[in-house]
């Protein structure tokens, strides 16, 4: 005799999900007693028969007599992870007719331990918010807190295989997950830019930085502060809005990265070691999970020791800082997430760490100098809005008693800014003057005679590129945007240019 049945699951491929049906045929004249998993399975997949197995005899259910296929379907499409476990076991007591038929609009995650226990699955958050409103959902109790954010479906979480069989027998009542409500939540965070003494015009850029949302090259020798401040500023940028809050959450249950309570209110700082692979930055590997690019997405990217960085890993910056977005390739295919981060860049000046310092000597010649310095390519270079030297610190600033600002008053100015951004771009998708097209920035921006003057001549003198002079017209309009002030004036401009100087020994 042939039994079948089927239950619903979901596949995830990057950020986007797609509804998977897992049927099971029994065939018990057979005299094999076995399952076979077929529908493009990865390993996880296939090994999925031997958890089942075991979850499902330990859980109490004798297993079934005969030979069982387990089909995922559709079937040319390729599934990953140790998620369908628990849509597997369900489906095969179904067929077995250990288990009573579940309405339609069911949808199952979870992996399975040999003893029946459920176990957290990565993408719960994606999977879950690609369902249909209305929809009900069973997952792992450890991914409950991520599931939460989605409001429009039910869901329900449980510790073992017995719960979810016994639940939709309807022998125990169990409530559904209260959704959470994120809107109005603010981070804490455990530093804050008071904490750093001095570096004013280092603040001050940072404060730019975060108000436009620019990226910033810090220059300084040894113990100045620079990995300090930069992290310090994610705390002075305003807190994320809902939808950031689901995007970046997003990443972080695919990365399988979720904080205990599954949901991430702090913008991402992410300081990856200069030793890292491209693939580390990027992402990849056989489930191209994402890499630390889009781990910084809505936060931070911190390179510290900026031109140790291998080549190939710089340059593959380029494409995520023009896009907001990183393609992470596969053998055939390729999955795309999202990347709009703030890069924040460290260096010393060169390889002793002392160049331009006036007290202490620099053992370096021209030549280590130019040559530490050329390690960051000028394509990349130019997509850094400005740069900032760090000295180090004087002896009267370092035993000063006085505290700084607060990153809560910082943040307030920044928010401010970012108020009058979205007011001049509301009908567009920009949020950022950073973000600006060239386009935008010719409607955007007039300058004055004087401002003109000004800009013409710095770019004749320092060779900038076009590039270049766009930067310093977005860095300009959000010093303007600090100021409240609707118009760009010439001292806006003198500022912003002044953050693109290098000193001549290090181009
Ligand atoms: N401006 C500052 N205010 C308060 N403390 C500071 C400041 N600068 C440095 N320090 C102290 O020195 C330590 C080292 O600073 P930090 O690591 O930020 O230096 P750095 O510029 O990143 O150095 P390196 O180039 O070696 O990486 C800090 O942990 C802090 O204790
Ligand atoms: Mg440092």
């Amino acid at each position: 005799m042939k039994k079948y049945a089927s239950v619903h699951s979901v596949s995830l491929k990057g950020l986007s999900a797609t509804r998977i049906v897992v049927e099971s045929s029994i065939d018990t004249r057979s005299v094999y007693n076995d399952i076979e998993i077929i529908g493009l399975g990865d390993a996880a997949v296939k090994e999925s028969k031997r958890r089942v197995r075991s979850a499902l005899t330990h859980a109490g259910f004798p297993f079934p007599e005969g030979r069982i296929v387990v089909n995922l379907a559709p079937s040319d499409l390729k599934k990953e992870g140790s998620g369908f476990d628990l849509p597997i076991a369900l489906s095969i007591l179904k067929a077995a007719g250990q288990l009573e038929a579940t309405e339609g609009n069911f949808y199952f995650l979870g992996e399975l331990g040999l003893n029946g226990e459920m176990r957290r699955v990565r993408g719960v958050l994606p999977m879950v918010a690609s369902l249909p409103h209305g929809s009900v959902v069973v997952v792992p109790r450890s991914n409950a807190g991520e599931a939460s954010l989605v409001k429009n479906v039910v869901t329900y979480a449980f510790d073992h295989l017995k719960e979810v069989v016994a639940f939709l027998e309807n022998q125990i009542h169990v409530d559904p997950i209260e959704p959470r409500n994120i809107s109005g939540c603010i981070p804490v965070y455990d530093v804050d830019m008071s904490d750093v003494k001095g570096q004013q015009l280092a603040k001050r850029a940072l404060e730019i930085a975060a108000a436009g949302g620019h990226n910033v090259l810090l220059i300084g020798s040894p113990g100045s502060g620079k990995t300090m401040l930069a992290r310090r500023f994610p705390t002075i940028l305003p807190p994320m809005g809902e939808e950031e809050i689901l995007e970046t959450t997003k990443i972080y249950s695919v990365a399988g990265l979720l904080p205990p309570d599954g949901i991430l209110l702090e913008r991402p700082f992410r300081s990856p070691h200069h030793t890292a692979s491209t693939a580390a930055l990027v992402g990849g590997g056989n489930d191209a999970r994402p890499g630390e690019i889009s781990l910084s997405h809505n936060g931070v990217l911190f390179l510290d020791e900026f031109p140790e960085f291998k080549r190939d890993v710089i340059e593959a910056l380029r494409e995520p800082m023009e896009t907001g977005r990183i393609t992470v390739a596969r053998a055939k295919q390729s999955v795309s997430y999202p990347a709009v981060f703030t890069l924040i860049a460290a260096q010393n000046p060169c390889p002793c760490g002392w160049y331009g310092d006036s007290e202490h000597a620099c053992t370096c010649s021209i030549n280590d100098i130019k040559r530490y310095n050329r390690k960051i390519s000028g394509p990349i270079l130019d997509r850094i809005d400005i740069y900032v030297n760090v000295p180090r610190l004087t002896y009267e600033e370092y035993r000063s008693m006085n505290p700084g600002e607060s990153s809560e008053k910082i943040r307030e100015r920044v928010v401010e800014a970012r108020l009058i951004q979205q007011k001049r771009f509301s009908e567009t998708r920009v949020r950022t003057n950073a973000r600006m097209n060239g386009k935008l920035l010719n409607k955007v921006i007039t300058l004055d005679e004087r401002s003109e003057s000004l800009l013409k001549d710095a770019m004749k003198r320092f060779a900038m590129t076009g590039r270049a002079v766009e930067k310093v017209l977005k860095v300009a309009r959000t010093i303007a945007d600090l100021e409240n002030s609707e118009r760009l004036q010439y001292h806006h401009l003198m500022e912003a240019l002044q953050y693109r100087m290098r000193s001549e020994e290090l181009n």
